[in-house]
């Protein structure tokens, strides 16, 4: 017989048959953190994990069925939503399987990548006396085979195969895709984007051509500052009038366009990165109520209130269409719009009626779009309770064609927000930009600005 491999608990499966009213009852148990859902195509299932802040409460995963050939669509016709399954890491799998074959359990399958465990092998055996046990394997082995894989990750294989025959997005897509987590990732924004336009009966070409342009749009503005040394515009009404207000460009381009980028420019893959491994999972306790100014695309916001589900939000944005895009983001991927409030307004000269009354807040590149950043900055601040959290990026030396105020160092943006009776819990540049913005540009100046900051 093989010694005990030393097996550490993971977490409890239960099957749901509805994974939104699954997570709203157990928020009613106390569980405050939920990671956004990950498919497996070859179960069929969709899963998110659920934990408390407790440290003793076990980490739970919720699997729905999400097909007709779903693995576990039979558990849930004989016995409803119920716990079927506990899962071990095991370093050595192989090692672990035949020590567990030694004491009668039974593998139900030929171990394969788990998309729920960035493509680690997982297996699932089966005790006569106890049921289903899954194993999760600590190799390589099988990450390789799960990351090439277009079943797992349909939408974004879809979509980067057919973007990186674009010069300008090869180099960044092909550097993404090292990266162990980001295919998952990018899964999750691309196939948010293609629920929208399914529902608004727009295909997948479409968002293509979008992301395109919007890339494009942004490297000729850039090329022409790298040029002339200016931003494209000093006067916040005309772009307004000109972007913000025109349905053509913000609905056909500029916002489907930038939620992309969110999976496609390297820097807004990383920044959404820290978003949710240091923001988001830096909280002492669940926050009640965030704003986001500047809500654009919604998909920043879509990831906030998938983490905190009894949180409400507040969202600012200049533009109607914004407003409407996000909203449509929220509802096409299964959040209800109900817990926000949308408000159309100009950020450095909003007025709340209560202030102080949020311990989280977004401003996600929205300072270097007005001509006066320390008026957002201080209407922003109004809103925070003292000690609460914020996000805020910007960039320094970056042109598009709606940047007018051109920020020129970190420790000019850092002074301005500790200005603001905050305190930097994180400030960096954040790198990488990997874009290739043409022949003309020598090198790329653009920084991109983030911090995490606490509200005095
Ligand atoms: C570049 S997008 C940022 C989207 C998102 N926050 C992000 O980080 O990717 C800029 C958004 O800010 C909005 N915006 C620009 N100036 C604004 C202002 N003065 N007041 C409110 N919203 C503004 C635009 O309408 C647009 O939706």
């Amino acid at each position: 017989m093989t010694t005990d491999p030393a097996y550490r608990f993971d977490h409890v499966g239960l099957v749901v048959k509805d994974l939104r009213q699954a997570t709203s009852a157990l928020g009613a148990l106390g569980y405050d953190s939920f990671t956004s859902p990950v498919d497996d195509l070859r179960q069929q299932v969709r899963i998110v994990f659920a934990s408390r802040s407790e440290p003793s409460s076990p980490r739970l995963e919720l699997v729905e069925p999400a097909g007709d050939g779903s693995v576990v669509r039979d558990l849930l016709v004989r016995g409803g939503s119920t716990t079927y399954h506990v899962c071990y890491r095991a370093d050595d799998l192989e090692r672990a399987m035949t020590h567990l074959s030694d004491h009668g359990f039974r593998p139900l399958a030929e171990p394969a990548a788990s998309p729920a465990f960035e493509g680690r092998p997982f297996v699932f055996m089966y005790h006569l006396a106890l049921g289903l046990v899954e194993l999760v394997g600590s190799d390589d082995r099988h990450r390789g085979e799960a990351r090439r894989s277009g079943q797992r990750c349909p939408h974004a294989t879809r979509l980067l195969r057919r973007l990186a025959a674009d010069g300008q997005l090869r180099a960044a897509i092909e550097y993404l895709l090292q990266e162990r987590e980001y295919l998952p990732y990018a899964e999750g924004v691309i196939s948010a984007a293609a629920a929208l336009y399914r529902e608004q009966g727009r295909g997948e070409d479409e968002l293509a051509e979008a992301v395109l342009e919007y890339t494009y749009l942004y490297a000729r503005h850039q090329v022409s500052f790298v040029k002339t040394g200016a931003y494209s515009h000093t006067d916040f009404a005309r772009v307004y009038e000109e972007v913000y207000d025109n349905e053509a460009l913000m609905l056909g381009t500029y916002l489907p366009g930038l939620l992309l980028t969110q999976a496609i420019w390297p820097v807004h893959y990383r920044v959404q990165r820290l978003f949710n491994d240091v923001f988001l999972a830096g909280f002492d306790a669940p926050p009640a109520r965030m704003v986001e100014f500047g809500v654009g695309h919604g998909w920043t916001l879509l990831e906030y209130l998938r983490r905190f589900p009894r949180s409400e939000a507040l969202a600012v944005d200049v533009s109607r269409h914004s407003l409407q895009f996000s909203a449509s983001v929220l509802r096409a991927n299964g959040v209800d719009a109900s817990r926000v409030r949308f408000v159309q307004a100009d950020v450095t000269r909003y007025e709340p009626e209560v202030t102080a009354d949020c311990d989280a807040g977004v401003m996600g590149e929205i300072l270097e779009h007005v001509e006066d950043p320390t008026s957002a900055l201080r209407s922003f601040r109004r809103l925070l309770r003292p000690d609460a959290r914020a996000f805020i990026t910007t960039v320094i030396d970056s042109n598009a064609v709606d940047h007018i105020y051109q920020f020129r160092s970190q420790a000019e943006i850092d002074a301005m927000i500790v200005g603001h009776a905050f305190e930097l819990e994180r400030s960096e540049i954040v790198e990488p930009r990997r874009l290739r913005l043409g022949d003309e540009l020598g090198s790329d100046p653009t920084k991109y600005y983030l911090a995490v900051a606490r509200a005095k």
